[in-house]
């Protein structure tokens, strides 16, 4: 394994850029639309965006000056003026909209009509959201943070929500967003975009409601084993206890266990590695407690 180690003070900006965009991905998509002093609308997206509260609930993202000529983006000079912004999601159904609207058109055009995406009324702030966006908030900008001076700079625009419109549609009978239906999209690096959608959303269940014993806790066989992976192993430890010796006895009657164990009785090497390539499946099939047992039972035989 070869390692890159890279100095920012070494490269240029564009190449730090480059990398950390890189790195620092997926990034959600802030579709910001502010108004200049003089009334005229600007949609923008920014993917230097994340929530940072939610009590007060708080949004942050950062328009860079321009690494070629260190100018400001219109999105920054209008909040510097009016203090006020819709942050909308941006999903797959606009993303090429909003790519569009990403354009370096000149000061006081309206990317709503560049990008055919429908301004509605706000309630709180005079920016119009975008009808189209399964989420849009509304918010007053508390703070503005100038990270440096030169080309690339951030500028952390601290917005306070003031105001959530979420569209019904991407509700489940629970009135929680349902990730499927958002169908939201984020930026990597270069030209890359990725699609939260089908498989790659997946439920991983939080360790605060247990507490897992650590990968430290594990018998040392378990820990040791050439096939399970460090994910394997996190499942695993994510147990408060191992089962006791009567359960993982009382599962050696498992049709797949004992099938196993009769069929590789006279090898032990190889029945040591069935057992584990089963622990393996089971726990890729979420089955914990199962997974523990078949492992623990691959030391008694
Ligand atoms: C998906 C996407 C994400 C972007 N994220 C950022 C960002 O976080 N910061 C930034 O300065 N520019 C970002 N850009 C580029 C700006 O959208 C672009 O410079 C835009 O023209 C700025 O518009 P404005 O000058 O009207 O504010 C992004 C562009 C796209 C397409």
């Amino acid at each position: 394994m070869t390692i890159r180690t890279i100095d920012p003070k070494e490269v240029a900006t564009a190449e730090v850029y480059a990398l950390m965009s890189g790195a620092v991905a997926p990034r959600p998509i802030a579709f910001a639309s502010t108004l200049n002093a003089a009334g005229d609308v600007n949609l923008s997206p920014f993917s230097f965006f994340n929530m940072f509260s939610s009590n007060p609930p708080v949004v942050v993202f950062s328009p860079l000056s321009r690494i070629r000529d260190n100018s400001s983006k219109h999105t920054l000079e209008n909040v510097l003026e009016t203090r006020e912004v819709v942050v909308n999601i941006a999903n797959y159904a606009m993303v090429e909209q909003m790519s569009l609207a990403s354009t370096e058109y000149d000061r006081g055009i309206n990317e709503f009509i560049k990008s055919g995406l429908t301004p509605e009324a706000s309630t709180l702030v005079k920016p119009p959201r975008v009808q189209e966006a399964p989420v849009a908030m509304e918010c007053k900008v508390t703070d503005i943070i100038r990270l440096g001076t030169e080309g690339g700079a951030g500028n952390l625009v601290v917005c306070e929500v003031l105001l959530l419109h979420v569209n019904e549609n991407v509700l489940d009978e629970a009135g929680k967003i349902d990730p499927y239906k958002l169908d939201a999209v984020a930026r990597m690096g270069g030209d890359y975009y990725t699609r939260a959608n089908g498989d790659s959303i997946f439920e991983l269940p939080k360790p605060i409601r247990n507490k897992g014993m650590g990968i430290d806790q594990l018998p040392e066989f378990i820990r040791n084993s050439n096939l399970l992976t460090g994910n394997n192993l996190a499942r695993l430890a994510n147990t408060e206890k191992a089962p006791t010796a009567a359960e993982v006895e009382a599962f050696q009657s498992d049709p797949l266990v004992s099938y196993t164990i009769s069929k590789y009785k006279s090898e032990p090497a190889k029945l040591q590695y069935e057992l584990e390539v089963l622990a393996k499946k089971l726990l890729e099939d979420k089955q914990v407690e199962q997974a523990w047992k078949v492992l623990l039972l691959s030391q008694r035989n």
